[in-house]
């Protein structure tokens, strides 16, 4: 997966720029703009795009594992001029990283996964106890007409971004371990944004 993102980075921006226009953008500012003080972890950064909307009273760490997707965010990153921000390639697992952070964010990078349980768990450990994780993310809608659409797109959406609509959302594969603090769905229940705390 990470040579697929390696393939498409430099177009990533333009193939996504209609939903980020319309959808993105506000749940970007809407549930990143707001945190103030906090060690944020964010995973699969990608081009960066949520970077700008990180305040500068907090400390971020923003991974990927796509070499090609952290050298766009690095270019954002430098017109930004944000010494708040640090970029980081992790490739596997586990994340050499500490396991002090407030916040994690993983804008749609989980349903990219086949199987978000080992990363799920990573983040887990790097969050401090009542730690907060922020996820956006596309799933398989319930509405059938939805899903009929979705299950056209899918081969397209799978070759061009890496994200599968056919997969069951994070939010109902959790443990116990992780409590749903708030969740919100959008276009139908094809995207959803939730808060979810490490117990
Ligand atoms: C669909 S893009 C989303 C990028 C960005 N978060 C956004 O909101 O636009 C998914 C990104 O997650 C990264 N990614 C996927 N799995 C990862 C993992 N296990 N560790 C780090 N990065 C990962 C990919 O390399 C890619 O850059």
């Amino acid at each position: 997966m990470d040579g697929l993102y390696n393939h498409i980075a430099p177009f990533y921006d333009l193939i996504d720029l209609p939903f980020e226009l319309i959808y993105y953008r506000n749940m970007r500012s809407r549930w990143l703009s707001g945190l103030r003080n906090h060690r944020i972890l964010e995973i699969g950064v990608g081009t960066g795009k949520n970077l700008k909307y990180y305040h500068s009273s907090n400390k971020v760490t923003a991974i990927d594992q796509s070499r090609g997707m952290l050298s766009i965010a690095s270019k954002r990153l430098k017109k930004l001029n944000s010494g708040h921000i640090e970029l980081s390639f992790q490739a596997k697992l586990p994340w050499p990283l500490p396991r002090n952070f407030t916040v994690a964010v993983a804008t749609f990078v989980l349903c990219t996964m086949k199987d978000p349980q080992p990363v799920l768990q990573e983040i887990w450990q790097h969050l401090v106890p009542g730690g907060k994780l922020i996820i956006f993310e596309f799933g398989r809608s319930k509405n059938p007409s939805l899903y009929t659409i979705e299950k056209a797109i899918n081969p397209l959406t799978k070759t061009l971004f890496g994200v599968d609509f056919d997969r069951k959302p994070t939010v109902e594969l959790l443990n116990g371990r992780w409590k749903i603090l708030d969740i919100n769905w959008v276009l139908g229940d094809m995207i959803y944004q939730a808060v979810l705390e490490r117990e």
